[in-house]
Parts: structure tokens; C-alpha cells; sequence
């Protein structure tokens, strides 16, 4: 079902103190208030169990923010689907462009973790988007169809239907250079067009695909107007309650 969503990248910010309190000022603000929204955050793995608890009782949803390609076993460091699935979270972020550009994330382990969050009942988030040099190249439609090919449509209909996309273009990301709302319409169209080819007219409408990259206050309701454009994926401004409610209040 496609839904509106606003979710919260938190990044590597914030101790465990300092998230408990940003996510229960959080939920004091969405008290008694109606939003037209999901509502996500993904704070840092060590917070993820005490966040869930801090903000039950609210709509607010809580992810991950990464999770590991391997089932279980010696992978020293590493967290995997169901262990996150056991604090109570319900999505994972998958596939972030810092996982990819630091992390060496492949499309092809950004599909194993992928398989891992559905086997787990977690809800993926799964970004995919263009770095500068492909833009100015003219080659953003081209990129974008390959991330979103290789990484999400090996799956079933059904399982990429349980799937939430996040187009987050790379020079947009903590730039403050916001992609116009042209321009994000734009790749959130042509990504439903080929959702359209692989899967159908009803797996594509119902396909919710969230814009990330300096999106903000401002910002927020312009991008969030467009037909093809489901909600936001924010880095920087969930770090402030009230910026990221603003976000949330543009719907
Ligand atoms: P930003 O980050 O809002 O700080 O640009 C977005 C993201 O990386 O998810």
C-alpha cells in the first residue's frame, strides 16, 4: 500500500542519552497531534532497543539503520536482521550512498540484506541514487535504473511491495543543495515507469518512493507535493524535534 512516510536518518549523532531525549521530545510533540504521515527514526544501532521503548505508545515507527548480508555466525562487528527485528524495530535502512561510498555496498549485498529485512518481517528502506559526476554526465536515469534493478527487483511482487525506496541523490546529501522539486519528480517517475515494466501498474502505484537530501523545513512541502514524491528520507533536520516535525507537518 502506498503510503506518505517521513523517517529519520540520525547518521553516526547522538549518544544513548542524547537520542532517548530526541526521540521522547519527539513523541511529546506528535502527542494528541494528527499527522498524515508514518512517522520513522533510525537512530544509531546501540540506541535502537531503548528508542523502541522510548517512543511506545506514539505512531512513531523505528529503523535501523543498517543491518549485516549474513544470516547469523563469526562476523565479528556485525548486527544481523533478526537480532534488530528483536528490539522491536520495524524497518531498516539498506543500501544508504555512505554504506556504498564507505562501506564498499554493492548492489548485489545490498540484495542479500534486502532478502534478510523481508525474511525477518523487517520493512527495507532501500536508497539508490546518482553522485555528481553522473549527474553533470547525464547519466542519472541510466544509474538509478541499474541501483534499482539489481539491488530490488529480484524479489517477488509481493516482497517488492514490502519494500519502501528512497531516492537520495549524492551531491544532495548533507550539502544543503537541495534537488529541485523538477528534478526529484523527475527520477521518482521514471523509477515508478519501470516499476511499471517489471511488475505491473498496481505494484507501481502502490510503491512508496521517499525523497533524501537536504530536504528541510523549507523545503519539505514543495518536494512532498509532487505526485510521484511519497515523503522524505532526512538526515540533518530529524536531528532537531521541531525541524523534523515541521517535516512532518508538510503533509
Ligand atoms: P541530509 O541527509 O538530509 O542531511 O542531506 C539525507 C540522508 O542521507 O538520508
Amino acid at each position: 500500500m502506498r503510503k506518505n512516510v517521513v523517517a529519520g536518518n540520525w547518521k553516526m549523532n547522538k549518544n544513548l542519552q542524547e537520542g532517548v531525549a530526541l526521540a521522547t521530545e519527539l513523541k511529546a510533540l506528535l502527542n494528541g497531534v494528527t499527522v498524515k504521515c508514518d512517522v520513522v527514526i533510525a537512530p544509531p544501532l546501540t540506541h535502537v532497543a531503548s528508542v523502541v521503548d522510548a517512543v511506545k505508545g506514539s505512531i512513531v515507527g523505528v529503523a535501523a539503520q543498517n543491518c549485516a548480508d549474513k544470516e547469523k555466525g563469526a562476523y565479528t562487528g556485525e548486527v544481523s536482521a533478526e537480532m534488530i527485528q528483536s528490539t522491536g524495530a520495524q524497518y531498516v535502512i539498506i543500501g544508504h550512498s555512505e554504506r556504498r561510498e564507505y562501506y564498499g555496498e554493492t548492489n548485489e549485498i545490498i540484495k542479500n540484506k534486502i532478502a534478510l529485512a523481508l525474511q525477518n518481517g523487517l520493512t527495507p528502506i532501500v536508497c539508490f541514487g546518482e553522485v555528481l559526476a553522473q549527474r553533470e554526465a547525464e547519466k542519472h536515469f541510466e544509474v538509478v535504473k541499474s541501483q534499482v534493478e539489481e539491488a530490488m527487483f529480484g524479489f517477488s511482487p509481493e516482497d517488492f511491495g514490502k519494500m519502501i525506496l528512497a531516492y537520495e541523490p549524492v551531491w544532495a546529501i548533507g550539502t544543503g543543495k537541495t534537488a529541485s522539486a523538477e528534478q526529484a519528480q523527475e527520477i521518482h517517475a521514471f523509477v515508478r515507469g519501470i516499476i511499471v515494466e517489471k511488475f505491473g501498474k498496481q505494484v507501481a502505484d502502490d510503491c512508496t518512493i521517499l525523497y533524501g537530501g537536504s530536504c528541510n523545513p523549507t523545503n519539505a512541502k514543495e518536494l512532498f507535493s509532487n505526485t510521484d514524491v511519497d515523503g522524505g528520507l532526512i538526515g540533518g533536520a530529524s536531528l532537531k524535534a521541531a525541524d523534523f516535525m515541521a517535516i512532518i507537518q508538510a503533509f
